[in-house]
């Protein structure tokens, strides 16, 4: 029993749920944001959709299309766009309609489970087990099963993310070639490969055997989007998600323009737009002003934050956490150099049971990475006397940093361990005089 129980902050569900469905009705379809959802039209593609029809157009007839790639940032629509000219494909009168297996590379990462989904998405009944099949078995057997069950149709193989396939260069390039080798053992069935990738440079990776089938074709690229092609699609999208008159002036161009900055990624746009709302309808707002596109912005940057650091090897993790531990236990808290991580590092490996310590080199490397990813600032600046070093900031807020870390098993633990090294005060001495250089 709870003995400090104060009746006057008792949460009252049952009110909650009745003023939340008298309260303002923000989203009329929700779905409309999500990235999964396919629109009817999708602005600024024109160009990459008639590009896929042409290739594709042959199926209609029965015949096997070439293999082709896309290239193209993250949230330029490559995906969407797919999914669209196979959705339209479909709707074609034709005696046999094609099959379409999507695979995504970043889910589905290994030639073994790339070719027990194929063959898992064909049968639906009969399944290949996750791991233990010789894959020259699996490969008979996905044969047969194409023959028989996709027969006279032309199946499409969609690798999307291949990029990320690739980056195991021998096992990535295997599967590759066996996939664009299927139609020379098949009988009645066709196959034809559609790789996706969010890299331009992915292709250096190719075989060239790999590269004479895929890479015959050329590739379609699809470009960011600016600002204004980025107010197109989301101005028909806030149409379908929102009800009449909820979004102020000004809020499709903010979405438009922050993510028009970020690479002209429609994924952020939409995301920010959705948030947005979100934020909206918890207020109980009966519009979106574009404060909520601000917070909504501020809250996503969190997430990404949060996911890239939770992401991180430990190793890198470990770094961060003692950039934390200087910052938290300084005298002076602003100041940390290379000096210092490396020393404190070594400190928090001992108590952190079965790490191995990286080189100075390493850790260096790990810090550029955090730089990169805006975790944290390092400039180099002289220090006279003391030669070149690195000056390093936390970028995000300390109790965000907190929250995050607290998060990590092996360093949740540590996270109130006072570094020897900030007890001394050889550090204040040397922020004093830093300080005066910098
Ligand atoms: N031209 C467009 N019109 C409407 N929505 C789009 C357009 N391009 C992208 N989107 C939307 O943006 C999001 C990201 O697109 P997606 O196809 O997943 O990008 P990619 O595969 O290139 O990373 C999806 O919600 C998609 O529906
Ligand atoms: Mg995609």
């Amino acid at each position: 029993m709870l003995k400090n129980y104060n009746k006057d902050f008792k949460f009252n569900i049952e009110k909650f749920y009745k003023d939340y469905l008298i309260g303002a009705k923000i989203f009329k379809n929700r779905d409309a944001l999500e990235s999964s959802y396919i629109p009817e039209e999708l602005p600024h593609r024109d160009r990459q959709i008639r590009e896929i029809a042409e290739k594709t157009a042959c199926a209609l007839f029965g015949d096997t299309p070439p293999s082709f790639l896309c290239y193209g940032m993250t949230g330029t629509g490559k995906t969407a766009t797919i999914r669209y000219v196979s959705q339209k494909l479909a709707q074609q009168d034709m005696e046999n309609k094609p099959w379409w297996i999507y695979i995504n590379c970043n889910v589905v990462s290994t030639p073994y489970r790339i070719l027990a989904h194929i063959y898992n998405t064909i049968a639906r009944k009969e399944k290949i087990p996750p791991t233990g099949l010789p894959k020259d078995i699996i490969f008979k057997r996905l044969l047969g099963l194409l023959d028989q069950k996709v027969g006279n149709s032309i199946c499409f193989l969609v690798l999307d993310e291949i990029d990320i396939l690739i980056e195991n260069k021998k096992a990535g390039n295997e599967i590759l070639y066996d996939l664009t080798r299927l139609n020379v053992n098949l009988d009645v069935c066709k196959t034809s490969l559609i790789g996706i990738s969010n890299k331009l440079k992915f292709k250096e990776n190719l075989d060239p055997r790999v590269i004479s089938s895929l890479g015959k074709e050329s590739p379609i690229i699809f470009h960011p989007y600016n600002a204004n092609n980025l107010k197109d699609i989301l101005r028909d999208r806030a149409n379908i998600a929102f009800y009449d008159g909820i979004l102020k002036e000004g809020v499709i161009e903010l979405c438009a323009a922050l993510a028009a900055k970020e690479d002209g990624d429609a994924r952020k746009a939409l995301q920010l737009l959705r948030k947005a709302g979100e934020l909206a309808e918890r207020a109980q707002n009966k519009t979106i002003s574009t404060d909520f596109v601000e917070r909504a912005q501020l809250d996503l940057e969190k997430d990404y934050i949060k996911e890239y650091i939770l992401g991180m090897p430990l190793q890198a993790q470990i770094i961060l956490t003692a950039i934390y531990l200087i910052l938290k236990f300084s005298r002076e808290r602003n100041i940390v150099i290379s000096g210092d991580i490396y020393g404190v590092y070594a400190e928090i490996t001992q108590i952190i049971p079965g790490i191995n310590q990286l080189t100075k080199r390493s850790i260096s490397d790990y810090v550029n990475e955090l730089a990169l990813a805006g975790i944290i600032t390092a400039d180099t600046k002289s220090m006279g006397f003391y030669g070149r070093t690195k000056i390093i900031n936390l970028d995000i807020d300390m109790k965000i940093a907190e929250g995050i870390l607290r998060k990590i098993d092996k360093i949740k633990d540590i996270l109130n361990y006072q570094p020897v090294m900030t007890q001394t005060d050889r550090v204040k001495l040397r922020n004093d005089v830093f300080k005066k250089l910098i």
